[in-house]
């Protein structure tokens, strides 16, 4: 277990952050006024989308473990959520590997509840920020095998990569490091569903110094270009379901997929 970094950088309580705002839809505690304040204006279909981000991660997580795929590295990992992906993973395969992402402070200040490992297992933290792939994979192989498959998460973290930013070409130069049999797990908001929902909550974070760039459909099948999408496809995520119980059908503005790296 490590954290990669020297100095945890400061947390700023005076202007809200992304985990934050998702921390309080999702009903944790572990956020400051000025989230609340953004949370509270914005409408209850967005707690539901959380949830169903959310449950969407448990699932794909656990069908991937049930595959054999005991190597994770996932970027935008958010304030610890029980249960937090490696324990699911590791409760399917005891020696997985977990290596987690963050840029945000108070991600790093909750890692210990990330580093729990399994005995046989590994968890890993990464204080670092997906617009620069290069360093997250260079930290990465010191615990992950980059000639054995690893399943790449990326929930709910794209739409926070405006279009000027390159989310395309992060995307690739994260999946270009991966070897064959690796996985894309991605779940992205929509512009194109509940698309009132998507303006209000675009809105609302604009306000509060928080750019957004939800996407249709079309924009998120292209962080899956060139892989094979898993049975159901690019869906959202209520409908992505594999071995658990169907889950009750939902309107969702979460689109929702896992791929294979041929
Ligand atoms: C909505 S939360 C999702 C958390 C978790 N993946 C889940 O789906 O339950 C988005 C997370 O992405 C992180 N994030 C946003 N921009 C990021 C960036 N440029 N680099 C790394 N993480 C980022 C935020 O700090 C936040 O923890």
């Amino acid at each position: 277990m490590s954290v990669n970094t020297p100095e945890p950088p400061q947390i700023d309580t005076g202007k809200a952050h992304p985990a934050r705002v998702y921390d309080w839809l999702l009903g944790g505690k572990d956020n400051y006024p000025v989230d609340e304040a953004v949370g509270e204006k914005l409408p209850p279909e967005a707690r539901d989308a959380a949830r169903q981000n959310r449950q969407f991660m448990n699932r794909a997580a656990a069908w991937l473990a049930g595959q054999g795929i005991d190597q994770f590295l996932d970027i935008g990992t958010g304030i610890p959520t029980e249960p937090n992906l490696h324990q699911i993973v590791q409760g399917v395969v005891p020696h997985a590997r977990v290596v987690y992402t963050d840029n945000d402070p108070i991600v790093l200040r909750h890692a210990e509840a990330l580093l729990v490992s399994s005995p046989e297992g590994i968890t890993d933290y990464i204080q670092a920020d997906v617009r620069r792939p290069g360093g997250i994979i260079e930290h990465a192989r010191e615990v992950l095998d980059f000639d054995r498959p690893i399943a790449l998460s990326l929930i709910a973290l794209m739409h926070f990569i405006p279009d000027d930013q390159d989310p395309h070409g992060i995307v690739g130069e994260l999946l270009a490091a991966l070897p064959s049999g690796s996985h894309l797990v991605l779940s992205h908001a929509a512009s194109d569903r509940l698309a009132e929902l998507a303006e209000q909550v675009t809105a609302e974070y604009a306000r509060a110094g928080i750019r957004l760039g939800f996407r249709t459909r079309e924009g998120v099948a292209r962080f899956f270009d060139g892989l094979d999408l898993v049975e159901p496809g690019l869906v959202t995520a209520p409908e992505w379901f594999r071995s658990s119980p169907a889950p009750e059908p939902e309107e969702s503005g979460i689109y929702a997929g896992v791929a294979r790296l041929g």
